[in-house]
């Protein structure tokens, strides 16, 4: 028998989705909240085996002990979704939202089909009113489709639906929960919608100054996420654009991007020029962003965030064909290292990473393929499984590099920085190349040791005559 109650529960909370983002924020609410008791739910039950063991399913530094010091306490992880649902009034959902690969949007829009799933099953197994929080990526507009879900049946139950998107940067999630920006709590502008949003606001100003937590309309909340993503994401295509031209120009991009980012009006975040931007969020929230302005009929606006993924594009197989004309326009027979497959460096999350790509792309020029890093080589191996070609996977970087021609570095991992050159140089296939997509080594240094360096973006150096 259903009962309607007028307040929530405000001391137990509930995550649906225990990925990247569900795992470590409520470990750091229950960290910082011991007097709430929190539960991350999921569907996958080798996920949540993995959160209740002592190998975590994902990597991120200071996890692990942030983990061990509230699981069991005030922090669960279970598979027991109903009955969670059941517990809890306060509800954040961190399902995935990829990009769709079917039908109508496909390539393009969110499926969120794992997000409707659950709120049917929030309907289906509410037996008091509760406070919804969308706390995955979601186009503008779909607390509206969530509200008319949940109150499609006039069973005396309130829901009120919430939007708090997540800022974290995956390998550096725990100071980023720590130390946030700002926390965004978007609601509807009624007295129970900024009710709702008090009960959020208390559990964040445990840690976090009132003044870095701040409130607006529902859409302004979910639209500030999929802009903040898309600014971050275009900042590093637009560096990357450049990075082309300098290498036309005699130009180094490192002092380009010194010399506008001390504009104070610019600032130097993310003008590191690289290979490329990976990671589950960019381009799966720009497509969702232009998805949207096309559906708005904004297609002049639809372009213009269109080519922040398209330089990204341009920006990996470039790296491809310069490597080819480098090394004498063909790869085939050629062994290459790649140093780092995670799409950022402290992370083992593989999702998108430019190095799949770049990966792919040398076995398609029938070169052979060894791939190195800390902490991805499993995701590594699912990523390329089913791949014709010549792959091995190495931890060590001095076995991975032996025998080589080239190395790539795909991941800005701090190893790769002070490894000993002059050994990997000795042991490689000469001559020897170095592609740095990271611009993270000391090329002047690696090129007395004999290398050909071929950085982004600035002058290569090498042994040939011209
Ligand atoms: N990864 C990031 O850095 C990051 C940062 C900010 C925001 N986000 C957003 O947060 C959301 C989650 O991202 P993530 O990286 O944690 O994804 P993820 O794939 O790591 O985790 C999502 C989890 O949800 C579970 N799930 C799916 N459907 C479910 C259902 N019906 N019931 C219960 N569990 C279900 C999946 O099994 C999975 O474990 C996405 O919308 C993403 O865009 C991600």
């Amino acid at each position: 028998m259903k009962t309607n109650r007028d307040v929530v529960n405000k001391k137990n909370i509930l995550c649906i989705g225990a990925g990247y983002v569900g795992g470590p924020t409520m470990a750091m609410i229950a960290a910082k909240c011991p007097d709430y008791r929190v539960t991350v739910v999921d569907i996958n039950t080798q996920r949540i085996a993995a959160w209740n063991s002592a190998n975590l399913p994902i990597y991120e530094p200071g996890l692990d002990e942030l983990v061990r010091t509230v699981r069991g306490r005030n922090l669960f992880f279970s598979t027991d979704i109903d009955g969670g649902i059941r517990d809890n009034d306060i509800i954040f959902v961190s399902v995935n939202t990829p990009t769709k690969t079917f039908g109508a949007g496909a390539g393009m829009a969110a499926d969120l089909q794992y997000w409707e799933k659950t709120a049917r099953q929030i309907l289906e197994n509410s037996i008091s009113n509760k406070v919804v929080i969308e706390k995955s990526t979601l186009p503008v507009k779909t607390a509206l489709a969530m509200e008319r879900i949940l109150n499609s049946q006039p069973n005396g139950i309130s829901f009120d639906v919430l939007s708090n998107p997540e800022f974290l940067a995956e390998g550096s999630a725990i100071h980023d929960l720590e130390n946030p920006d700002r926390i965004l709590i978007g609601s509807r502008e009624t007295e129970r919608g900024r009710s709702a949003r008090n009960s959020i606001v208390e559990i964040y100003a445990r840690w976090i100054p009132r003044d870095r937590i701040i409130t607006t309309n529902i859409w302004s909340s979910e639209l500030s996420k999929l802009v903040s993503n898309a600014f971050l994401a275009q900042r590093i295509s637009s560096i990357n654009a450049i990075s082309a031209l300098c290498e036309k120009t005699e130009a180094d991009v490192t002092e380009v991007a010194r010399a506008v980012g001390m504009d104070s009006r610019i600032g130097a975040k993310f003008l590191n020029a690289s290979v490329g931007f990976g990671g589950s969020c960019f381009k799966k929230d720009i497509l969702n962003l232009v998805y949207l302005c096309r559906f708005y009929g904004l297609e002049e606006v639809a372009d213009y965030w269109d080519s922040v993924v398209n330089i990204n594009a341009y920006q990996q197989e470039r790296f491809i064909m310069n490597m080819m004309t480098a090394m004498f326009n063909t790869l085939a027979g050629k062994r290459i290292c790649i140093f780092g497959f995670a799409f950022k460096a402290n992370t083992g999350d593989t999702r998108e990473s430019p190095a799949i790509f770049i990966a792919k792309r040398l076995l398609e020029e029938h070169a052979e393929v060894v791939i190195s890093d800390p902490k991805a080589l499993d995701n590594a191996r699912i990523d390329l499984s089913g791949r014709a070609g010549v792959l091995d996977y190495r931890e060590d970087p001095y076995e991975a590099a032996a025998g080589c021609h080239a190395i790539a570095v795909m991941t800005e991992w701090d190893i790769y920085r002070t490894l000993d050159y002059e050994r990997i140089y000795r042991e490689m296939a000469k001559p020897a190349f170095i592609f740095d997509g990271r611009n993270i080594l000391d090329h002047a240094a690696c090129f007395r040791i004999g290398f050909n360096v071929y950085p982004i973006g600035k002058p290569s150096l090498t042994h040939f005559e011209s």
